[in-house]
């Protein structure tokens, strides 16, 4: 009987449809790669109540994941209202002021500094977040939307300084050329603020990579996460003065920022919660 059913699922291509599901369901599944950590679901899961993760059946979507970047009881709410008083105490947004926001999600971020008559440019690069980000735009705003893969080479989309300030949250760790990324980010901008994920490290050429699945996650289905040594080392190459604010003030639920430095190497021990670092860099004139 249960040969015949799952013959049946196999015939109609339904099987692998059916395991994902139950795994999902069951939060169960996990992986192992030999050259770093797997990331998946690794938010506090009971406070989400979306999937993420797009589910393909022969190289087609059959169920498009969601990002909770505005619900209600999403996580990224009080942590985003942390990070940009934080940023507003440290740096604040006048008018006409050029900003770049990168990996923007739906752009909240960048609606708020709009909203501070900063003249935006808010990019992203999962299409199913752009979407929702391009359906919020208006004619008349000074917000413009752009869909930019940050793990792709982006030198020519901006001059050099063309920005007054780069806001770079939560984003690097989910890019395979972090590097190139960082110091794109510095080049197109006079200042940049940056928020990450980090490996507790001060050796300044460490990373560890995992995947990483969902939409708010990886586009390109892998991120690389550098010791805090190796972000602070791109800033100097790049003629960045930078200042790290390891300050409880931006911490919200599993992100934090002031924790204090064993140089173990070891990465946050709640994934992408955990182990984070804030830092405001700007250009030596
Ligand atoms: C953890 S969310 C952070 C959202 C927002 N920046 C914040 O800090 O609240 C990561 C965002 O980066 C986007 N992202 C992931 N990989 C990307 C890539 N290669 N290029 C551009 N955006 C990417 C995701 O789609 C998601 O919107």
């Amino acid at each position: 009987m249960i040969k015949r059913i799952k013959n049946k699922l196999i015939r109609d291509g339904m099987l692998s449809l059916v395991i994902t599901v139950v795994k999902i369901v069951f939060k169960k599944t996990k992986y192992k790669f030999s050259g770093g950590v797997v990331q998946r679901n690794q938010y506090n899961t009971t406070r989400r109540k979306h999937i993420y993760e797009d589910i393909w059946i022969n190289k087609s979507v059959v169920f498009k994941g969601r990002s909770d970047f505005s619900d209600e009881a999403s996580p990224y709410l009080d942590w985003r209202a942390k990070r940009l008083s934080f940023l507003e105490k440290k740096m604040p947004i006048q008018e006409n002021m050029t900003c770049l926001e990168l990996g923007a999600g739906f752009g909240d971020i960048s609606f708020y500094l709009a909203s501070k008559n900063a003249i935006v440019t808010c990019c992203e690069g999962n299409k199913n977040n752009f979407t929702i980000l391009e359906s919020k735009m208006s004619e008349t705003s000074n917000i413009s939307c752009k869909l930019l893969d940050n793990d792709k080479d982006w030198s020519k989309e901006f001059a050099a300084n063309s920005f007054d300030l780069v806001i770079h949250w939560g984003l690097l760790y989910h890019l395979q050329n972090w590097e190139r990324d960082l110091r794109l980010s510095c080049r197109v901008g006079k200042a940049i603020c940056l928020e990450i994920e980090v490996l507790d490290s001060s050796d300044p050429y460490l990373s560890n990579w995992r995947r990483e699945t969902g939409n708010d996650q990886a586009l390109n289905g892998i991120g690389v996460v550098p010791s805090w040594a190796s972000i602070e080392r791109i800033f100097v190459e790049e003629g960045m003065l930078f200042e790290r604010f390891d300050s409880a003030e931006i911490n919200s639920g599993i992100y934090t920022y002031d924790w204090v430095a064993k140089n173990d190497e070891s990465p946050a021990k709640n994934l992408s919660g955990g182990q984070r670092r804030y830092w405001i860099a700007k250009k030596e004139s």
